[in-house]
């Protein structure tokens, strides 16, 4: 099966976006064709700042080579790198009635929040769309709050086939239940817009003080607790196995100890389930141009698929003369 996934490099990467999408991306690599890029372009809506666009890009991925993504096996670029995508972008606009793109829940959502409703953020479902139809996807793992955007993606792509013939494959999303949304130290989705999250990569000391942030009940030192509704326990399960978990809320059980010492426990555990990954992030992050060269060796072979493509798209359109 070919899935495909785009992940914008538009901050820190936390916990959420590793159990929510990143380590099932990496988990496929074995049964599926993994196509993953990092979305800089759709980056570009939020991130106004040149340079940290940039930083964000090479961050990410440097960040998803050090979890696991192999380039031996997954084809991993950035957008921008094959700019076929644009052009794809521009075609596919022809066929994206206005109301499509007036009705999309995510453009509306955005703009309520205060960034500013320029053509880019009006048009980004477009964007999104070329990237999934030149590389004829047949999965793609969203969040719900981007099953909107694959629908219109098919939508664009029924219009185009019905216009020209049958060119793109109609691609399906998959949206995963059972990994249930990560808390942040709030309670509320972790997101990085609520600043409520806790950093896949961060320095130790600040994702000490983050859990130390977590919000918790009042109970006291000497009652037992309830480990259902604490988030202290909502993030450790990520990380601990059936054992590990039951352990734990024996301790939930027994009076004596307080969130305090969940909370440090959460720390240590989480600490050592990302130590292979830190200590993989930094060799990468001393070999740069080594993450570059990967880069460019996926945007590449990412390119004949998309050259390819467009020949056909630029032919049946009459671009090509
Ligand atoms: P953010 O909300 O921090 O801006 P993104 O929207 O960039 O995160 O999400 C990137 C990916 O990570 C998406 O596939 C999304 O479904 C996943 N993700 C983000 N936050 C969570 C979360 N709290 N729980 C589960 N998955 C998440
Ligand atoms: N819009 C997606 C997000 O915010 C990122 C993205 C861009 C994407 N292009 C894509 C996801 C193509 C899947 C397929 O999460």
């Amino acid at each position: 099966m070919k899935v495909f996934a785009g992940i914008q490099p538009s901050g820190d990467l936390h916990i959420g976006n590793y159990f929510g999408s990143i380590k099932k991306m990496i988990d496929r690599q074995e049964s599926d064709d993994v196509y993953a890029f990092l979305a800089n372009y759709h980056a570009m809506t939020t991130v106004t700042d040149g340079q940290r666009l940039s930083e964000l890009t090479m961050q990410a991925a440097t960040d998803f080579l050090a979890l696991g993504i192999n380039p031996e096996k997954t084809m991993f670029w950035v957008q921008s790198d094959v700019k076929e995508v644009l052009e794809l972008y521009w075609v596919l606009s022809q066929l994206t009635p206005m109301g499509f793109l007036e009705r999309a829940h995510s453009y509306k959502d955005k703009v309520a929040k205060g960034i500013s409703a320029n053509h880019s953020l009006f048009s980004y479902p477009v964007l999104m769309a070329a990237d999934i139809l030149l590389f004829d996807s047949e999965v793609v793992p969203v969040g719900k709050d981007q099953i909107q955007h694959l629908e219109i993606a098919r939508d664009i792509a029924v219009r185009f086939n019905n216009e020209y013939g049958d060119i793109f494959h109609l691609p399906e999303y998959q949206v995963d239940d059972e990994v249930a949304t990560v808390p942040g130290i709030d309670g509320a989705k972790m997101s990085k817009s609520y600043g409520n999250t806790i950093n896949i990569f961060g320095e130790e000391k600040s994702i000490q003080k983050t859990i130390k942030k977590i919000v918790t009940d009042t109970t006291a030192l000497d009652e037992p607790k309830e480990y259902e509704s604490c988030n202290i326990y909502a993030l450790a399960k990520l990380f601990l196995d059936k054992n590990g978990l039951e352990a734990f809320e024996e301790r939930y059980r027994t009076p004596g100890e307080g969130y305090g010492h969940f909370k440090l426990y959460l720390h240590d555990v989480m600490w050592e389930y990302f130590r292979p990954y830190r200590e993989k992030r930094e060799y990468y992050a001393a070999h740069q141009d080594e993450v570059r060269d990967i880069l460019k060796a996926g945007a590449l072979k990412a390119r004949a698929i998309a050259q390819e493509k467009m020949e056909t798209v630029r032919s049946k359109t009459g671009i090509a003369y």
